[in-house]
């Protein structure tokens, strides 16, 4: 892929001016910004995008071959990218939180948001929005809601980290994964990658969406990346949700 880059210092949100105007950018457009002012995550929920010197980007993908069945799969090949790139910059311990974070142990760095743009019934634009917490201090940390890390309090010698290059490698890492997974026979070796990348195998979780909450035992991944749970329905793979982990 040859990405061509967008940077703003201020914008509202990477996804939304993806979105707004998909139509006249290049396949492969990538739209970074130094603070959001409306920066979101699923659901309306608000991903805090102050901070200058984070990873706040948007990838549009124009000409994809997909179909809505396999879009789970994308957050989680970007998490691929991510937990890859962190392995990279020395920090281990980071997993793939299905359905869109990565956490380095029991706190998010990371998250994606994949919004689509439609043309009709068919698929104009795939964005896929990351928000990776590269240079974000504890005090700006400790303001999040919910626990929360970043590159810099996970690194050994607490030296800043380059957004820039961490954003040139985790997009050569996800132009690999996404190749991988756009051969349909090399599918498995994906659902490898994100078993050997979570940490939710075996464990007892809630999935919850608007209508209903199910308890169940997370079994594996599908190739359209699914979550397969063994829950009081049977063995069943599910699509979207928020999956928290139960104590047992
Ligand atoms: P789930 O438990 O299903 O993963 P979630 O609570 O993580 O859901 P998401 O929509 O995935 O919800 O992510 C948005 C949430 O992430 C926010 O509600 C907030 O708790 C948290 N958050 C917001 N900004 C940041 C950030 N910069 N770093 C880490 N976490 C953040
Ligand atoms: C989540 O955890 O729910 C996803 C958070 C995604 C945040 C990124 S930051 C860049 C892009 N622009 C947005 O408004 N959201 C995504």
């Amino acid at each position: 892929m040859k990405f061509n880059i967008l940077s703003f210092d201020e914008i509202n949100s990477t996804n939304q001016y993806l979105l707004e105007n998909a139509p006249n950018l290049e396949n492969y457009t990538v739209v970074t910004a130094n603070k959001q002012t409306q920066g979101r995550g699923r659901k309306g929920r608000v991903w805090e995008s102050s901070s200058n010197d984070n990873l706040y980007f948007s990838l549009l993908i124009k000409s994809i071959d997909i179909s809505f069945e396999e879009l789970s799969s994308i957050p989680q090949i970007m998490g691929l990218a991510v937990c890859e790139s962190l392995q990279m910059c020395g920090i281990s311990k980071s997993w793939i939180k299905w359905p869109n974070d990565v956490f380095v142990d029991d706190q998010k760095i990371c998250g994606v948001l994949c919004e689509t743009r439609l043309k009709g019934i068919s698929l104009e634009g795939l964005i896929i929005g990351v928000g990776l917490n590269v240079n974000l201090p504890e005090t700006e940390l400790q303001k999040i809601d919910k626990p929360a890390t970043s590159m810099l309090v996970q690194s050994n010698d607490k030296k800043p980290f380059s957004t820039k290059e961490t954003l040139h490698v985790v997009l050569q890492a996800f132009d690999k994964h996404f190749k991988l997974w756009q051969q349909k026979e090399r599918r498995s070796e994906i659902v490898e990658l994100w078993r050997q990348n979570s940490r939710l195998i075996g464990k007892a979780v809630t999935l919850s969406d608007d209508q209903k909450t199910i308890y169940g035992t997370v079994v594996d991944f599908s190739e359209n990346g699914e979550v397969i749970l063994q829950s009081e329905n049977g063995l069943k793979a599910y699509s979207y949700g928020d999956l928290s982990l139960r104590l047992q």
